[in-house]
């Protein structure tokens, strides 16, 4: 069955959609934003029907462009947010409780002392990023109705009628068994959620249903959680190279093959997909603010937008001595600290805007330099690549400080959404069975490959600034 894939990114920020020819590549696209509320104390919801118009509104715009028929639909999901729905009507019981929402850190408190089983059986550590805190939040809190999932089985409930998840995505809940890839009894009893009616855990290829949300019949045949997705589409499927997308916030995976990972650097150890009941399985680690930072300066004042970085950062030679860790929502791994927020050191009546740009590069950077260096510990071998992709890499200024940081080269996917063609590509896997992983994937070049300018002496002196400031907050604010 070939022909052109519909692939639908559910993302934070927005909805992207491209229709994506086997022969032809990208031939329609299609965007709807979502505006999620940030609320005081670290909240972050969203209206669950912005996410499902949004779907359904980039889909239609790509299949308007592409003006041709789709054989499959792919569907991929921002990961751990979380809400409450009738299975009935399909009607949410409550808001969408945003990945990185902290309002369920009374119930990761709670858990503590079951860390390191919950780890051992999950690969993830008890905070709230994660689905399941949500999840008995909400059963506590709002409403004991319905069924409470992540958002992508609502969204997959709504277009088919099917009730299922993927098991990638049941990998970010903190609920899955890690080694047989199945709902663990044991965790569920934990979050107190043993008595609820959880989704199927499906492959992350092959029929799920069919949906008529976008005007024809299509077979919805692709599932996935977004950075996993990025990493098919950045051909990771070996042990030994990374990526990371720089999109809301910034997120590095690094493939471990077909068994989990448990390292004791602080990264999730987590599905990256499901295929034939076979599991791959990558370490991940989350720098929880890239782009809502650059957000965040940009409602400030200091910068246009995105676009604006480099012309902003490039008025100035360096940070001037201004350090900024952007923990704006706190920080991942590998210290796990979601309740510090960020700081902005070295400050001086001649700083500039130019200064506190490239200070943000550099605290984002580094922060994406301790996850590969944590990736390779655990792997016992440093990494061979950084593949990259997402819309902060339009950045030069920010990708050449990472290069420098990291000491490697770092590679700029050319294609620009690496999460919509992932899941394409788990979508023409479902829908042609015999199709080969490597068939359906897309190919790989780099737009671009920056080289480490600076001296390793250097980057290990910037960083080590960087590191000061982190065990500052964390002297601060003990855990
Ligand atoms: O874990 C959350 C993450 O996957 C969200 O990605 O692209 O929506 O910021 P993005």
């Amino acid at each position: 069955m070939t022909g052109p894939v519909l692939a639908v990114d559910q993302g934070t920020s927005g909805t992207k959609a491209l229709v994506i020819c086997p022969e032809r590549g990208v031939i329609g696209t299609g965007f709807a934003a979502v505006r999620p509320r940030s609320l005081p104390g670290g909240l972050a919801e969203v209206d669950p029907a912005e996410l499902y118009d949004s779907v359904v509104e980039a889909g239609r715009q790509a299949l308007a462009e592409a003006r041709e028929p789709v054989v499959a639909l792919g569907l991929a999901n921002q990961g751990e947010t979380v809400l409450a729905w009738d299975p009935v009507t399909g009607r949410p019981l409550t808001e969408a409780l945003v990945w990185h929402d902290r309002r369920a850190e009374s119930a990761c408190a709670e858990l503590a002392v079951f860390e390191d089983e919950l780890r051992h059986l999950t690969g993830l550590p008890v905070d709230p990023y994660f689905a399941a805190p949500k999840m008995a939040w909400i059963r506590r809190n709002l409403t004991r109705e319905g069924v409470v999932t992540t958002s992508d089985a609502w969204l997959v409930h709504r277009l088919t009628g099917a009730y299922v998840t993927d098991a990638a995505t049941a990998g970010r809940t903190q609920l899955l068994d890690l080694d047989r890839t199945e709902w663990s009894a044991r965790a569920l009893d934990l979050y107190g959620l043993s008595g609820e009616r959880l989704p199927e855990v499906v492959d992350n290829a092959g029929p799920v249903g069919t949906t008529t949300a976008f005007g024809p019949e299509i077979p919805l045949t692709g599932l996935a959680v977004d950075q996993q997705a990025a990493l098919l589409a950045q051909r990771i499927t070996e042990p030994g190279g990374a990526k990371c997308t720089y999109g809301t916030g910034a997120f590095l995976l690094a493939h471990t093959g077909d068994t989990p990972r448990r390292g004791d650097s602080g990264l999730v150890s987590c599905v990256a997909w499901r295929l034939a009941g076979h599991a791959g399985y990558c370490l991940d680690g989350q720098v929880y603010t890239a782009a809502s930072a650059v957000r965040w300066l940009t409602d400030l004042g200091v910068i246009k937008g995105a676009a604006d970085l480099d012309a902003v950062g490039a008025a100035v030679p360096d940070s001037g001595g201004v350090t900024f860790v952007p923990a704006l929502a706190g920080l991942a791994a590998p210290w796990w600290r979601g309740d510090l927020r960020g700081s902005l050191t070295g400050l001086g009546l001649d700083t500039g805007p130019g200064h506190l740009v490239r200070a943000l590069c550099e605290g984002i950077a580094a922060q994406v330099v301790e996850l590969a260096d944590a990736a390779a510990k655990d792997l016992g071998a440093p990494l061979d690549t950084l593949r990259v992709d997402g819309g902060l890499t339009r950045s030069t200024l920010l990708m050449q400080t990472q290069a420098d940081l990291l000491q490697r080269p770092v590679e700029v996917s050319a294609l620009p959404d690496a999460t919509a063609l992932g899941v394409g590509a788990l979508a023409r896997l479902g829908a042609e069975p015999g199709l080969t992983v490597e068939a359906a994937l897309p190919d790989w070049k780099p737009a671009a490959v920056y080289e480490p300018r600076i001296s390793a002496e250097e980057a290990a002196e910037r960083l080590a600034v960087f590191r000061r400031e982190v065990t500052a907050l964390l002297d601060r604010a003990p855990a």
